[in-house]
């Protein structure tokens, strides 16, 4: 921790008051959602902090993380609920999973860094917070420590027992896909239009491959040329990037400030410099979307505002709180496995 020490422990502190108050005040509404912002007050009161700690110096290793991990929280709602199934390691002995689904494979990273969290996180309490929760504060102080907002997020989200190739490949929305297209992904988890618009903004930060980059630049929809809404200084540095033919790994940035939340990711799809085709559609398809683009490229505070209500409802999405669910040990596999591969270093109590 070292010189970032006090400024952490300031910012922390600064949560843990939100979060009590969140607490006072939810207690005069009559209980609804499962998840709570205290959930791990009493078990794991150091929970916000460590994972705070392992996101600030993965992010200052590699500034890129913090899109990266936003994205698995998406990821991982979307398909069959936020249950930590974008984790799991395919194995012969569980249905196909979601890492090699095409949305994830050469795509989703930050196993690692959650890998890391949950190590840490297990030290100080055992057999008691969920990966799908450490995924979501993940996600939140991602945002928080590149300038965005802070909300309360609620948690208990238990782990799912197995993960599903199927449904990754169903219910991830395509970055091909029309504008309503998306709308149809989003509606299919029970989010809305806002939720689409709103959430989009999350490409503030990180990258996409030329793989998905590609088929805007040279042969778009089969028509032989570029696509029509993109920005001509927009293709020509894509182009360079991304030649016809060449490695579809090779990333560039969704918004020139890839590191730093802000609404700058909306006003360049005023400017027709969205990198993606589902970036773009959002200005360029439909009214009710376009109009919300406009909204939040003048207004960084009404798009942070929307941006935290939509990921509490995407968060909300499906948790698993009962007997569906387990808290696993290690991220990658559930424990039935653990227990069948007896991992010398796991000592598994069975009344967990
Ligand atoms: C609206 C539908 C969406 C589509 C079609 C979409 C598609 C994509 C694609 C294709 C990439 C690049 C992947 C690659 O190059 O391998 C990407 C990256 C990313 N997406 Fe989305 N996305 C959508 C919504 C979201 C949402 C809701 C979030 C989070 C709340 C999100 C967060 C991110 C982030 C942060 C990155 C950069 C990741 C990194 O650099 O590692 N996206 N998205
Ligand atoms: C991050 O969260 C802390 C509260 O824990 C807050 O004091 C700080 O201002 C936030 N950062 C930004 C950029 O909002
Ligand atoms: C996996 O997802 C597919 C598509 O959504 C669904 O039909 C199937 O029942 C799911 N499998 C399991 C085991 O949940
Ligand atoms: C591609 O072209 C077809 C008509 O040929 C059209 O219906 C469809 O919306 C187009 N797709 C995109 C992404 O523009
Ligand atoms: C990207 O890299 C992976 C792993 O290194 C490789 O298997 C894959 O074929 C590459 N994909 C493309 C589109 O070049
Ligand atoms: C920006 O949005 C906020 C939150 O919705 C609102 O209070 C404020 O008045 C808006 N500012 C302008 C200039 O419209």
């Amino acid at each position: 921790m070292g010189r970032f020490a006090g400024g952490a422990q300031m910012r922390y502190l600064a949560l843990f008051a939100l979060v009590v108050t969140a607490t006072i005040l939810s207690a005069a509404v009559p209980a609804r959602a499962q998840l709570k912002p205290d959930f791990y007050a009493k078990s794991c009161p150091k929970l916000f902090f460590i994972v705070f700690q392992k996101v600030d110096a993965a992010i200052k290793k590699e500034a890129r993380m913090a899109g990266s991990l936003l994205r698995l929280h998406f990821h991982d709602c979307f398909v069959q609920g936020c249950d930590g199934g974008i984790l799991l390691d395919d194995d012969p002995r569980l249905p196909l999973g979601e890492k090699t689904a095409a949305a994830n494979r050469n795509s989703a990273r930050g196993f690692e860094v959650i890998d890391d969290i949950k190590g840490a996180v297990e030290a100080e309490c055992p057999k008691t917070v969920s990966c799908a929760d450490i995924v979501t504060l993940a996600a939140f102080w991602s945002v928080n420590l590149t300038g965005g907002p802070i909300w309360i997020p609620p948690l208990g989200r238990r782990d799912g027992l197995t993960a599903n190739f199927t449904a990754a490949g169903e219910f991830l929305p395509s970055p091909f896909a029309t504008n309503s297209g998306l709308k149809d992904a989003f509606k299919k988890v029970g989010l809305g239009v806002t939720d689409l618009v709103a959430l989009s903004g999350a490409h503030t930060l990180g990258f996409a491959r030329c793989a998905v980059h590609g088929v805007r630049l040279y042969n778009f929809n089969g028509t032989g040329k570029p696509d029509p809404t993109i920005d001509n200084g927009l293709l020509s540095s894509l182009q360079k990037v991304c030649p016809q033919g060449g490695d579809g790994n090779v990333t560039f940035p969704l918004d020139p400030t890839f590191a730093k939340f802000d609404n700058l990711y909306f006003k360049e799809l005023l400017g027709l410099r969205g990198t993606l085709n589902s970036d773009e559609v959002l200005f360029t398809q439909a009214s009710d979307t376009k109009g919300l683009v406009q909204t939040y490229a003048k207004n960084q505070t009404r798009f942070f505002n929307d941006f935290v209500a939509s990921m509490i409802r995407m968060g909300n999405i499906k948790p698993k709180t009962g007997k569906d669910g387990e808290i696993r040990l290690k991220c990658r596999k559930p424990n039935s496995l653990l227990l069948e591969d007896a991992d010398p270093l796991i000592q598994l109590v069975t009344d967990a």
